[in-house]
């Protein structure tokens, strides 16, 4: 038996370990670190039905314990994705999670219909309601429960393929953003996409990033994520894919403990690109030294 299988509802992943969205592009940059199929999943950098060149300027800062990013969905459009990406991550041997941006809901609607015939291809749409670096759509809609419940109930209309909402931190309960995916019909959560956040060059006074807010992301964002995964936790019928920060193989078991049946992993491998190879070797001693399967670990949280 593999100790780190777990499984996000219908999804079977082969390791917990999930390369968040925006962090490895479509997997082929990392493939020359590390042999792909070690991962549970590759998330795809955000798609938007046109190609995207994201914002200006500035759109990375180094912070203390993590990073600022206003990359603005930087993308080359979901037509060239499903043409020359699609089947690489497919062979990569992780399951392929396709993160779907937009601008609006007719946005998200006509991408679920542009993916749903690749289907097979295909084991979960990670949908982003969660971006901060766009005006429109992402995070706009995925700050407003009923935005939220709305969207996720019109595109589970258009496919059978498991529809993970990704969410934002940037609100005051996280339990009614995710209970209205959950309303909506969504077979999993995310959580968390990034933490707006600002720097600023005290020499010119202005934002160090050009778009004056970014998402920020590391080691720092790990305890809100925690939190977040813990509460709602408490509240779904639903699976939680937990994301913030994940830097060693104790922060997917806290993830875990806190309810996540999966993890996904960015900023860190920014850093240490074939971090999953140390963290999968790590989780399978802790694994044996435990006797125990790292599933059933979720929501083993003991509260006071
Ligand atoms: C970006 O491309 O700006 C980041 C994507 C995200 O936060 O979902």
């Amino acid at each position: 038996m593999n100790a780190l299988s777990v499984n996000v509802g219908s999804v079977n992943l082969k390791s917990p370990l999930i390369l968040a969205s925006g962090t490895c592009n479509f997997g082929r940059e990392l493939s020359e670190y590390y042999d792909l199929k070690i991962l549970g999943g590759i998330s795809s950098k955000g798609l938007t039905i046109k190609p995207r060149a994201g914002n200006p300027g500035v759109r990375v800062a180094e912070c203390d314990s993590g990073m600022l990013n206003s990359v603005g969905l930087q993308n080359p459009g979901v037509d060239y994705f499903i043409e020359n990406d699609l089947d690489f991550m497919r062979d990569s041997g992780a399951a392929v999670i396709v993160n779907v941006a937009g601008h609006s809901y007719e946005d998200y609607i006509e991408m679920v219909k542009k993916l749903d015939p690749h289907k097979e291809k295909i084991d979960a749409l990670e949908i982003n309601l969660s971006c901060p670096n766009v005006k429109e759509g992402c995070m706009t809609i995925g700050s407003d429960p009923s935005a939220i419940r709305y969207i996720t109930s019109e595109l589970r209309k258009l496919t059978d393929l498991p529809i993970w909402i990704k969410l934002t931190p940037n609100v005051t309960d996280i339990k009614a953003t995710a209970l209205a995916a959950q309303a909506g019909g969504a077979d999993a959560v995310v959580l968390i996409n990034t933490l707006m956040g600002m720097r600023i060059d005290i020499r010119t006074r202005r934002p160090v990033l050009t778009n004056n807010t970014g998402g920020y992301s590391g080691p720092a964002v790990k305890p809100v994520a925690i939190r977040m995964v813990a509460e709602c936790s408490q509240v779904l019928d639903i699976p939680i894919v937990g994301c913030g920060g994940i830097a060693d193989y104790k922060d997917v078991i806290e993830f875990m403990i806190a309810g996540a049946s999966a993890v996904e992993v960015g900023t860190a491998c920014l850093v240490h690109p074939a971090l999953p190879v140390d963290l999968t070797s790590d989780l399978e001693k802790y694994c044996e030294d435990n006797n125990i399967a790292l599933k059933d670990l979720t929501g083993t949280l003991q509260r006071w």
